[in-house]
């Protein structure tokens, strides 16, 4: 199953500015606010977790928060969802890419549940 997303950069930097880091406490783990800096970055993270939400069929809400979508990175920089992600929604692999240009940040995601062959 896939999912996709695309977010103006200008959307996070204003988010940012209103509400300072409870704007990113509201949507980044612990783990993802050491990694992310940049607005660029955060977009990302942003358009990754709605593309996720999208993949597993969802979108954002109760059944699948912001946090509950923890997304980590490699020792080559490569983003990754966390093994708690892939558990807690019953998932066997997921994998995702982020891109930022002209912008905008853009991600799309793959998931492949248990269940599936
Ligand atoms: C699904 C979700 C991620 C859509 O995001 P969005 O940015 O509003 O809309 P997008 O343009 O990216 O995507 C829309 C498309 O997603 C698809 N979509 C909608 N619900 C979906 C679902 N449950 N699963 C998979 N895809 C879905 C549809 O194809 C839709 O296109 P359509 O309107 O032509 O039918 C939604 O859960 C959402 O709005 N999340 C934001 C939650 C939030 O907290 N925002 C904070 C604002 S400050």
């Amino acid at each position: 199953m896939i999912g996709i997303d695309i977010i103006e950069i200008k959307r996070i930097e204003k988010m940012i500015k209103k509400f300072g880091n409870r704007a990113l406490e509201r949507f980044l783990t612990p783990r993802e606010r050491i990694i992310v800096s940049s607005p660029s970055s955060v977009a990302g993270y942003w358009a990754a977790k709605e593309a996720f939400s999208k993949a597993i069929g969802t979108g954002i809400g109760k059944e699948c928060s912001f946090l509950d979508i923890e997304i980590l990175k490699n020792a080559k920089n490569k983003p990754y969802f966390s093994s708690a992600t892939l558990k807690k929604f019953n998932l066997k692999d997921a994998d995702l890419s982020i891109s930022h240009d002209g912008g905008f940040a853009i991600a799309a995601v793959i998931v492949l549940k248990k269940n599936m062959v």
